[in-house]
């Protein structure tokens, strides 16, 4: 999408807003780091919970950014695979990966049209699918369903899952914008809980739990996040449902 690759032309500050180390508030390594911290803690809770033996050995995260979330898997995983519709954000995030020794990124760059395109470039069997800070940017949320097709396809039986939403509860300062994307990027799509979980559900997946976060940062200003841990149900587990 042409915010994510041109938006600096017209304001937007994109190594900011793809969570750069360096950039904007980013510039504090400590703040960097503690983006996607907590995201790492919720992979390891993840894998408690389902009795996954660790450590996993290919992550795939959609949208990576500058790789705040996929520094603090290179002691975790053999391969981490970034999909992206920005070329920028594949290179840097391949840049701090290097920096710290990780050589085994693999950038996969997609037209933003054409989610599914993943499904040729990434390859498959994938153990574990991460994605945070990007399905409220999604231009809808029939393309979210679309994203959400295609990582289970990505996962293996027994794969997991930990996607990030911004969520709708209802109130008027929830609900997603839909409009203007160069104004409301961070606000474009949002989801009921139920929502959500029944489409996981309708897609092949199993959610394991939701973790709800509202951010209450200054004032409440409308951003509900909800984690959803999924499961992609193991072969015997789908011979049991037939
Ligand atoms: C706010 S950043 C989040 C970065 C990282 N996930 C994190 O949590 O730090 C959003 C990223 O999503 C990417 N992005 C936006 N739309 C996308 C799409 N349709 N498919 C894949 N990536 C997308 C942007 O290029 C940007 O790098």
């Amino acid at each position: 999408m042409e915010y994510w690759n041109k938006g600096d032309r017209v304001g937007v500050d994109l190594k900011d807003y793809s969570h750069w180390q360096g950039a904007g508030p980013w510039r504090d390594r400590e703040q960097w780091l503690k983006l996607g911290r907590p995201h790492f803690r919720m992979y390891e809770r993840l894998c408690l919970v389902t009795s996954t033996k660790r450590p996993l050995r290919r992550a795939v995260e959609w949208g990576p950014g500058g790789g705040a979330n996929a520094i603090h898997f290179t002691d975790e995983v053999d391969e981490f695979c970034g999909i992206e519709i920005a070329q920028a954000s594949l290179d840097e995030c391949k840049r701090v990966l290097s920096e710290a020794g990780f050589e085994s990124f693999r950038p996969v760059l997609i037209s933003a049209e054409a989610p599914e395109q993943a499904l040729e470039l990434a390859g498959s069997q994938y153990d574990f699918f991460l994605s945070t800070y990007v399905f409220e940017l999604l231009p809808g949320k029939r393309y979210g369903e679309r994203v959400l097709s295609v990582a289970y396809t990505l996962l293996r039986p027994g794969g997991l899952a930990i996607i990030q939403i911004r969520y709708d509860d209802g109130s008027e300062r929830s609900r997603q914008k839909n409009i203007d994307y160069y104004r409301h990027a961070a606000r474009f799509t949002s989801y009921s809980i139920e929502e959500f979980w029944t489409l996981a559900q309708r897609i092949g997946f199993r959610p394991e739990y939701v973790t709800l976060v509202p951010e209450h940062i200054d004032e409440y200003a409308g951003d509900l996040y909800a984690y959803f841990a999924l499961v992609k149900p193991g072969s015997e587990e789908r011979a049991r449902e037939k």
